[in-house]
Parts: structure tokens; C-alpha cells; sequence
């Protein structure tokens, strides 16, 4: 059967716009392409704008390397609806990439027992609303966040003595206290496939960033977790409000504590890291021949 993967102009091979890291773009798709032709699946990969009409004879799209949706989220959400409408099953769904889309779905998570990085959620920001944090959260930084937004796009770290009283972010935002495991220990990248583990990394920032992302810098790790690490992982898994998702990355810190702290649970279009996992190819085509069946 045929098997869609979801590219955009930043991403699709070919394209005279590709992006610098569009190579990951073709790491993920190498890793899988060739697992799904093992059991009789050809992989496609299609522009997310295409007409809904293309989907016609794909079977199953993933929802690859869409990394341009955060322009024209309604378009994407509505092409990705037609897709379903296709009659082509969508992984994953678009009722979960609506949900994940704006970091509020950490409060639901939270509601469901995920321990979140300690987060004060305000719709229209000011410097008092970071002076009260340094107070609430008892800490002398304070990382503000967009509640919808990638990339660490319009982030900000505040301190208590530098802090500019004319700071303001123009939408809604998070406001969390920084934590310094991100810098001394890394985050940590656990994906898992139909709800089990592929694999596990830890994501370094450069020194003097705290951003671990490999566009500032960062670098990562496979690992090995230990038991209690890969358990908090996977009680993320068990707090999603949904049927298992074919990809899930669940990115956490360390707490103070020492417990792991959900960051995120990326189910959009994370880089699935497949480099530091061998076992994500063939995991994934056999995920994928599952749900065909
Ligand atoms: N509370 C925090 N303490 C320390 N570093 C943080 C914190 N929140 C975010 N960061 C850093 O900023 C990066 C981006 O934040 P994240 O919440 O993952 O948003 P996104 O990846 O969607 O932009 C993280 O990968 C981490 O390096
Ligand atoms: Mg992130």
C-alpha cells in the first residue's frame, strides 16, 4: 500500500527552498522507507498544501516534516482535516495535533498527574507578572515562554536583578523557573512508537546557551534511562487524553528533586532522532502495517 509522509517546501526533496536541516528531514525518512518496503509499503512523501484529491490512494499519511504549519496553523489544521476526509487514515490524528498545538495541553496533562516544570500560565504578560514569579517560584530566573510557539521562538530569560520593568510579550505566555539541570545535566528526548520506547537521548546545550536545540548549538546523546527516568516518561504516556499515538516525543528535565519534569510531548512532527535509534525504523513500519490491517 502507499504510505504518505507529510513534507512542506522547507523539507520536501527537491525543493529549491529546503531548509539548512532539511537533512533530518531525509535521516527519518531513510530510517523508515526502506522497513516499509521490507513488508510491501511504498512511502510517498507529499507537501502538506497538496490537494486533498492526492490522498486518494494513500492508505496512511504520517504527519512527517510539516515544519512551516505554525505560519498558517488553521490552513494546515483545515488540510489536514481533508486529508481524513479522504478517507486516508492520519497519524497522527488531527484532533491530537489540534490539542498539542498550543502548550495549554500541559494543563490537561498535569490535571491527568504529569509533574509539569512549575508553570504560571498569564494571557497578557507584563515585568509584574515576572516579579511575582520570582516570589511565587522562589528563584532568581525565570524563563517566559510563548503558550503556542517552537523553536524557543520569542523565549526569554529574566533575572532577578537585571529584570527590565518594561518587559512585555504580546500574547499569552508561561512563566517557569529556570532550571539549571537543563544546563548541567542536558533534557531528555524519550520516543516512543505506538506508546513503547524506541529510544532515549539526552540534548546538550553549547556552553553558554541554555537552549539545546542543535540550530543553537546543542548536541545529543543516546542513553540508556534508568528505570525511574523511563518510568516517568511513560507515565506521560498513560496521562495522553487519546488512543496511543503512532509517534509521541516526550521531552523532560530534572527537578530539583531529582524527579524527571515534563517540558513537552511533542505529537505534531518532532525530529524522531533516528540516528541515536535503530530500533525507530523498523518500529515504526511495523506500527504503521498494524494499523493498515
Ligand atoms: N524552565 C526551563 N528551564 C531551563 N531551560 C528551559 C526551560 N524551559 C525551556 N528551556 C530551554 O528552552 C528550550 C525550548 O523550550 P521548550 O519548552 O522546549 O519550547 P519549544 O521547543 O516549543 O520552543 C528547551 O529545550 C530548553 O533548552
Ligand atoms: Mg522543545
Amino acid at each position: 500500500m502507499k504510505i504518505g509522509f507529510l513534507t512542506c517546501p522547507g523539507t520536501h526533496p527537491g525543493s529549491p527552498t529546503r531548509r539548512e536541516d532539511a537533512y533530518e528531514h531525509d535521516f527519518q525518512v531513510d530510517a523508515i522507507r526502506p522497513e516499509l518496503e521490507k513488508l510491501g509499503h511504498h512511502l510517498v512523501e507529499i507537501d502538506w498544501r497538496a490537494p486533498a484529491e492526492t490522498f486518494a490512494d494513500i492508505a496512511l499519511a504520517v504527519v512527517g516534516t510539516p515544519w512551516d504549519y505554525q505560519d498558517d496553523e488553521p490552513a494546515f489544521l483545515a488540510a489536514l482535516h481533508g486529508i481524513e476526509q479522504a478517507g486516508c487514515q492520519l497519524c497522527n490524528p488531527t484532533q491530537v495535533v489540534r490539542w498539542n498545538s498550543r502548550k495549554t495541553y500541559l494543563r490537561d496533562l498535569e490535571a491527568r498527574g504529569a509533574q509539569l516544570i512549575p508553570t504560571i500560565w498569564v494571557d497578557d504578560p507584563s515585568a509584574d507578572d515576572i516579579t511575582n514569579a520570582f516570589g511565587t517560584f522562589a528563584c532568581d530566573q525565570i524563563v517566559a515562554k510563548r503558550q503556542v510557539g517552537a523553536g524557543a521562538q520569542g523565549q526569554s530569560i529574566h533575572s532577578r536583578r537585571t529584570s527590565d520593568p518594561q518587559w512585555r510579550m504580546d500574547r499569552p505566555a508561561m512563566l517557569q523557573p529556570f532550571l539549571p539541570s537543563v544546563v548541567e545535566e542536558g533534557e531528555y528526548s524519550f520516543l516512543f512508537i505506538d506508546s513503547e520506547l524506541s529510544h532515549a537521548l539526552l540534548k546538550r546545550p553549547i556552553a553558554g546557551d541554555y537552549r539545546v536545540q542543535s540550530l543553537y548549538g546543542g548536541t545529543e546523546v543516546a542513553i540508556t534511562p534508568s528505570a525511574a527516568d523511563l518510568a516517568a516518561a511513560q507515565s506521560i504516556m498513560m496521562a495522553l487524553p487519546f488512543p496511543t499515538p503512532l509517534y509521541a516525543r516526550i521531552d523532560m528535565v530534572r527537578g530539583d528533586d531529582g524527579a524527571l519534569l515534563l517540558m513537552e510531548a511533542e505529537l505534531i512532527e518532532p525530529y524522531l532522532y533516528p540516528l541515536q535509534g535503530p530500533k525507530l525504523g523498523p518500529m515504526m513500519a511495523a506500527a504503521i502495517a498494524r494499523r493498515l490491517a
